[in-house]
């Protein structure tokens, strides 16, 4: 697969297969991960990748906590963010809504505690990096992590980018004792991307080049 189709094809899979992946194929998507360019080359990134029984847990203690503390979705993560960003957020769900309706789930619900359940994938890779960094670096994380999701892709895998698990990060850091210094920048979810399901048909949109871009001396 070249570098554009695997861009063109990448998408957020929110339906997983119960089947393992073997761990020499996660190696090889973290491999990819890593070659990501960073700011001087420091390699900012630390990885916890988690299956099994590890994620059942990880996973029963994330939903618990969310339901516990009545988490609600915000795409504004209570920040006054421009208008034009909150209609794409309602866009998406508007557009999504008919595929998960399909699963029978309200949408609130599937999106939430899918996430929190890092959508029964089964594996869940926590990307971190040190918080001895200041935030301009978490571009290298960005870079890491979709190295990581095109390397899935062009090995048939599926992955769904995670944030919406960072309200409970005390969880995650207590269950993988994932040590002080450390910031969980995202969650990834990882798996056999379940053809069969309604979500599985489902492409978010684009802006057009014209709305985005400024050209100069053409
Ligand atoms: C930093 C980041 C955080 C995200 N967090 C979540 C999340 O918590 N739950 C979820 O279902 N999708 C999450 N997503 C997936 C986005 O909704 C998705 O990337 C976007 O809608 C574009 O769709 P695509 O990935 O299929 O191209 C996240 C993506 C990114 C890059």
């Amino acid at each position: 697969m070249d570098v554009l189709s695997a861009i063109a094809g990448r998408k957020s899979i929110r339906a997983f297969k119960s089947d393992l992946v073997p761990k020499e194929m996660i190696e090889r998507v973290l491999q990819a991960a890593i070659q990501a360019p960073s700011s001087s080359n420091q390699q900012p990134w630390r990885f916890f990748v988690v299956t099994g029984s590890e994620k059942e847990r990880l996973t029963e203690s994330l939903l618990k906590a969310c339901k516990e503390r009545s988490l609600k979705y915000d795409p504004s993560k209570g920040k006054t963010i421009p208008q034009e960003y909150v209609e794409k957020t309602k866009a998406l769900f508007k557009d999504i809504r008919p595929y998960i309706q399909e699963t029978g789930k309200p949408i609130k619900d599937f999106v939430e505690e899918g996430s929190y359940q890092f959508y029964q994938a089964p594996v869940a890779i926590l990307i971190t990096m040190d918080k001895c960094f200041p935030r301009s670096r978490l571009v290298d994380v960005g870079l890491a992590a979709e190295n990581l999701m095109l390397a899935a892709h062009g090995l048939g895998l599926g992955t769904c980018a995670l944030a919406l698990i960072l309200a409970c990060e005390d969880v995650m850091r207590e269950e993988l004792k994932i040590p002080d210094n450390l910031e969980i920048i995202l969650g990834i979810a990882l798996g056999y991307p379940d053809t069969a399901s309604p979500l599985y048909q489902f492409k978010s949109t684009r802006d057009e080049l014209k709305d985005i871009v400024v050209w100069k001396g053409f």
